[in-house]
Parts: C-alpha cells; sequence; structure tokens
C-alpha cells in the first residue's frame, strides 16, 4: 500500500469516539443509552462534552496542541436509524467533520463502529444480519467521506466481547465466554466484509482494526504463570489480529499491562493484583511493555498505528511522564525495526468512560461540564514536545 504522498509522514493526534463525546442523545438511541438508562453505569452520558455542536473549536484546540491528525468514530443509530434506511443529516454532520479536519490541519482517521450498536440489531453482533448491514454502513461511508484515507473498521473486537460477555459490565451484561468467541467472531467476519465493502469504492484508502493489546506478565516467575501468560496472550492478543483477514495496518491501543496466572485463566474475572502504583483506571504504567507489543507486532511486517494510547489521572505530571516515557519506547521500537506510522493519544478531551461515567480524566484538554468550557492541561506539553519535534512549525507548548 502506497503512503498517501500529501499525508504527514508520521500521523501524531489525538483520538475520541463519537458517545463518549457527542452527548444528548435519548435513552432508545443505542445500546448504551439504554444501558446508562437501566443505571448500569456510574451516571449516564448526558450532554457529555457536546462535542456534536462544538467539533469546530475543539479541532481547533488539537491542532494549537500540536496534533496533526484526529482520530473519531460514526455513530450507526444515527446514520442509519432504521435497517436500510439511512439519515443524510448525520452525513451531512460528518462531512462537516472531515471538512474541517482539512481546514485545521488534521489528517482524518475514522472508526466506523467504536462499541455502540444500533437498538434495532436486537442480539447485537450476534445478529445474523449484522456483518452484512456494517459492511453496507461501511462501504457507503468510504465512498461518501470521500477525503478519508484512514480507516478502522472495529475498534477493539476483544474488548467489546470481554466486557459484554464475559465480565459483563458493558451490555449486554452476560457471563458465557462461549458466547464471547461467538461474538469476538462475528465481528472479524463483520471487518472483513465491510473491507471488501470499501476497498471497492475506494482501493487506495487504508484500512484497519482498532485492536487491544495487553502486555501480559506472569504473576509469579513459575512456569504455570508463564504457560498462562502465554495463552492469555495468544487468546486474546494474537487470535484476533489472526483471524481478521485483511488489514492494511494494524491498530494498536495499548494501555496496561496484567499480570495472570493459571487462575486467572480459569475466571477472567479475576484479574490478578497489580503490583505498584496505579492509575485512576487503576492500571499499571509499563512503557517496556507497550515497546515489547510493538517490537513484536512489527515482526508481522506490516505497518502499525497505534491508535490509543493514554493515561487516567488528575496529576498533569504523571500525565506528562506517561507520554515522555510511551513516545521513548515507539521510538525505540521503531529503531528496532517496527513499522510505526503514527501515535494517537487517548483522549483529546476528557469524556465518558463508559462504565465509570466521567471521573476518570484522560484528555489533554479539560472539560468543565457546567459551562462546556475547555482548558489545555499542562500534562500536554510533553505531547507538544513531540509535535515540535516533527513539525517545527508547531505552536509552542502550553505552560507545565
Ligand atoms: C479503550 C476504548 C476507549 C477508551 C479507552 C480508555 O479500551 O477504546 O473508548 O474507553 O479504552
Amino acid at each position: 500500500m502506497t503512503w498517501p504522498a500529501d499525508a504527514p509522514a508520521f500521523l501524531l493526534g489525538v483520538a475520541t469516539s463519537g458517545h463518549q463525546v457527542d452527548g444528548d442523545q435519548p435513552p432508545a438511541h443505542n445500546d448504551w443509552t439504554a444501558w446508562e438508562h437501566a443505571g448500569r453505569t456510574r451516571e449516564p452520558s448526558g450532554a457529555a462534552v457536546r462535542h456534536w455542536q462544538r467539533f469546530p473549536q475543539d479541532l481547533a484546540l488539537f491542532r494549537q496542541i500540536g496534533a496533526n491528525a484526529y482520530r473519531f468514530s460514526l455513530e450507526w443509530s444515527r446514520l442509519e436509524p432504521a435497517p436500510g434506511e439511512y439519515d443524510d443529516e448525520a452525513l451531512a454532520h460528518y462531512q462537516e467533520m472531515t471538512e474541517a479536519c482539512r481546514v485545521h490541519g488534521l489528517e482524518p482517521l475514522v472508526t466506523v463502529s467504536h462499541f455502540t450498536l444500533p437498538p434495532w440489531l436486537t442480539h447485537g453482533w450476534l445478529s445474523p444480519e449484522a456483518p452484512a448491514r456494517f459492511a453496507a454502513l461501511a462501504g457507503r461511508m468510504a465512498a461518501a467521506l470521500d477525503p478519508v484515507r484512514f480507516w478502522c473498521t472495529i475498534n477493539e473486537p476483544n474488548v467489546l466481547a470481554l466486557m459484554g460477555y464475559v465480565e459483563g459490565q458493558w451490555p449486554p451484561g452476560q457471563h458465557r465466554p462461549g458466547t464471547a468467541a461467538g461474538v469476538l467472531w462475528a465481528q472479524l467476519r463483520a471487518h472483513r466484509a465491510a473491507y471488501r465493502a470499501m476497498k471497492q469504492v475506494r482501493p487506495a484508502i487504508w484500512v484497519g482494526i482498532a485492536h487491544h493489546l495487553v502486555h501480559f506478565r506472569p504473576a509469579r516467575a513459575t512456569p504455570g504463570d508463564r504457560a498462562a501468560a502465554w495463552t492469555a496472550d495468544r487468546i486474546f492478543n494474537q487470535w484476533p489480529i489472526r483471524r481478521a483477514g485483511p488489514q492494511d495496518f494494524l491498530g494498536v491501543n495499548y494501555y496496561a499491562p496484567r499480570w495472570v496466572s493459571p487462575a486467572t485463566l480459569a475466571n477472567p474475572s479475576l484479574v490478578g493484583p497489580v503490583p505498584g502504583p496505579t492509575t485512576a483506571m487503576g492500571w499499571s504504567v509499563d512503557p517496556d511493555g507497550f515497546r515489547q507489543t510493538l517490537v513484536r507486532l512489527g515482526r508481522r511486517g506490516q505497518p502499525l498505528l497505534v491508535t490509543e494510547n493514554g493515561i487516567a489521572t488528575d496529576d498533569e505530571a504523571a500525565r506528562g511522564a506517561y507520554i515522555a516515557q510511551h513516545r521513548a519506547a515507539l521510538e525505540q521500537a521503531r529503531a528496532a525495526g517496527a513499522d510505526v506510522r503514527g501515535y494517537f493519544y487517548w483522549s483529546g478531551l476528557d469524556n465518558f468512560e463508559w462504565a465509570e461515567g466521567y471521573r476518570p480524566h484522560f484528555g489533554l484538554i479539560a472539560v468543565n461540564r457546567d459551562t462546556q468550557e475547555r482548558t489545555v492541561k499542562p500534562g500536554a506539553a510533553a505531547f507538544t514536545d513531540w509535535a515540535r519535534a516533527i513539525r517545527p512549525d508547531a505552536p509552542p507548548p502550553p505552560p507545565r
């Protein structure tokens, strides 16, 4: 695949997803709004950060902190409110957004599906029509959002299957590992069909999946725990990548390691204890796990795009350190041969973190949800430093 001649050589961007930032979606809008209104999250998404209305200002801020790219997602329920019925106004909104990306010097990377599903898919990804309906939507979008050259079909198929069908913390709240495997497979089939539909209309676009990769570490230095870490890696990380079919790049969402043992594997809800300090998500910080993940994936010989990486914290020094350490790890992985073509920090804005509500703060930009006022955080300076190393004309970093 040829990299578009006028795209930045390295995409340095920020990421969001529609449901987490758009706001004002009625209770029956998608599976998540229904879940929220059933009281299954810390709080409902509500007005979110009104990115639907405020995206022009947000894109200008992303550019101001040095981004040259922006990853955002489409909301299937808005685009196709009933099976086969497409909404022109929703499409026009995304056309405006991609145009605004161009105006602000941001290369768009669009995710077709980031977790939320329309209510008419009554069995979610297990609905028999889901892969074909999804592929039809993806093909239409690739044709209609013409300037978009980088696409993720689906965000984290393995996480959706785990959280919704094993841990039961996300819709539809099931505890059935056998079903989870079927849900994962249905998403991979949907990706394959979408890939074909998109490439048929726009052969030059880059299409991949945003895979979630965990760096599995053995809980203790025993052969049993080592075998458990190896097995977890095969099932959770490698299987979806191998079985997804064609991908022009591998999208990598990396946050943290997990410590596993045979007991963890026997009951995947039993996440092993996390040694040492953690973030507001209870996750550990492990940039070397990031380096190892990229080096190992890089051996597959495909281009990599880091589609998400970030920290939930209110400690801006910790955010800056996280970014600097993961940047160094990425650069080491590149020096070791991994073909990493981009990095998207999660997230551009503080937003609705699924079951956790608004408590975790991943953003480079804070949002006061009473006034919707935006403020660039000191931790964003580490991102701007990176931008300036790539693009000397990038603006000066915000005060630390
Ligand atoms: C990822 C999701 C993203 C966000 C981050 C923290 O698993 O893709 O929507 O919630 O985690």
